[in-house]
């Protein structure tokens, strides 16, 4: 009875440890999205990153989302030295095209803030009713932002805006951008039917149909904005930074699949010092195995 046991429990062992290798899937958190690289704070999906950010920004398909309340948001670019995040609007008109959208806005509690450069602009709005207009009077819209009056005759000058049914309004430029987080543009209640943005003039201020049309968003690490020492350990040995368990506690995600609490060179060398012999190493596996099953038996 005892020698059987035994038995069990070595081959199990055995099993164990030939299939160890074999079992572990690859790397569950991707490093890149599509062509864009993905770091810390930003991971491909749940477990990965910062569930900070995780919460709003996912890779699906290959292609990375920023998701909030108004709607998804194709992510275009990153910038990590400078910490900000490119997005698009598929419902923002630019100076090549103009359509009905109902406004952006950034969850409360999104881990993101307005970037200085953007510039957003109110298009189509109701002369009636908009507060933009309010009788006529500018000074007293503080919705719109007076100097930003050469931005609105430029913008105007895009056939595909020139085409929109209203008088070229000197107060188009949306000035509420220093809200930060708790940002909204509420195109309903400004009774307007579009908006344009864009974070860069690349250069040619009188030439709207350059500039970079979308949303540059603003981000931070935490409170002290220092990039985590673990992570950045983790990164540099081609981990990618995760979290589990209930306090979202650190995980590095090795590229064998495998998750450690500091960062994939001991697993690494490991896996690769298993892959250089494979079948050997079964071999011998096995061999080992059967002597130690006729040993148990027979003696
Ligand atoms: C490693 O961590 C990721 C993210 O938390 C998880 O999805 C995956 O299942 C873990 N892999 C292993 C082998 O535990
Ligand atoms: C604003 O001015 C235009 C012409 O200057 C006029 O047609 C329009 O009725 C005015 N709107 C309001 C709300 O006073
Ligand atoms: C426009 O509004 C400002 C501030 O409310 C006020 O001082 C000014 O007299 C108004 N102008 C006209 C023409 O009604």
């Amino acid at each position: 009875m005892k020698s059987k046991h035994a038995c069990f429990l070595i081959f199990y062992i055995m099993v164990s440890v030939i299939s160890l290798p074999f079992l572990v899937s690859s790397q569950t958190c991707q490093r890149t999205c599509g062509n864009l690289p993905l770091r810390y704070p930003f991971g491909s999906s749940p477990g990965c990153g910062d569930p900070r950010f995780q919460k709003y920004v996912n890779c699906n398909q290959d292609k990375l989302t920023l998701t909030t309340h108004t709607g998804c948001y194709p992510v275009t670019d990153i910038d990590y030295s400078n910490q900000v995040i490119y997005i698009s609007d598929p419902s923002m008109s630019t100076c090549a095209c103009t359509q009905p959208s109902k406004g952006f806005g950034l969850n409360w509690d999104a881990p993101f803030s307005f970037h200085d450069d953007n510039v957003f602009t109110l298009l189509d709005c109701s002369i009636g009713s908009s507060p933009v207009y309010n009788g006529n009077n500018t000074s007293a819209v503080p919705l719109c932002d007076k100097k930003g009056a050469p931005i609105c005759s430029f913008l105007y000058t895009c056939r595909a805006i020139s085409m929109l049914n209203l008088p070229i309004s000197t107060c188009c430029v949306y000035t509420p951008v220093d809200l930060g987080p708790s940002f909204e543009m509420d195109l309903q209640k400004l009774q307007c039917s579009s908006y344009s943005g864009f974070y860069s003039f690349s250069g040619q201020e009188a030439n709207p149909e350059n500039w970079k049309y979308g949303i540059a968003l603003k981000y931070k690490f935490n409170v002290y904005n220092d990039y985590p020492s673990s992570c950045a350990n983790c990164e540099k040995s081609n981990g990618a930074c995760g979290y589990a368990g209930a306090s979202n506690s650190f995980i590095c995600n090795c590229p064998s699949g495998l998750n450690t609490t500091t960062d994939c060179f001991f697993v690494t060398s490991f896996n690769n010092a298993l892959r250089l012999l494979p079948w050997q190493t079964g071999t011998w596996l096995i061999y080992t195995m059967a002597w130690i099953l006729i040993w148990v038996f027979f003696l």
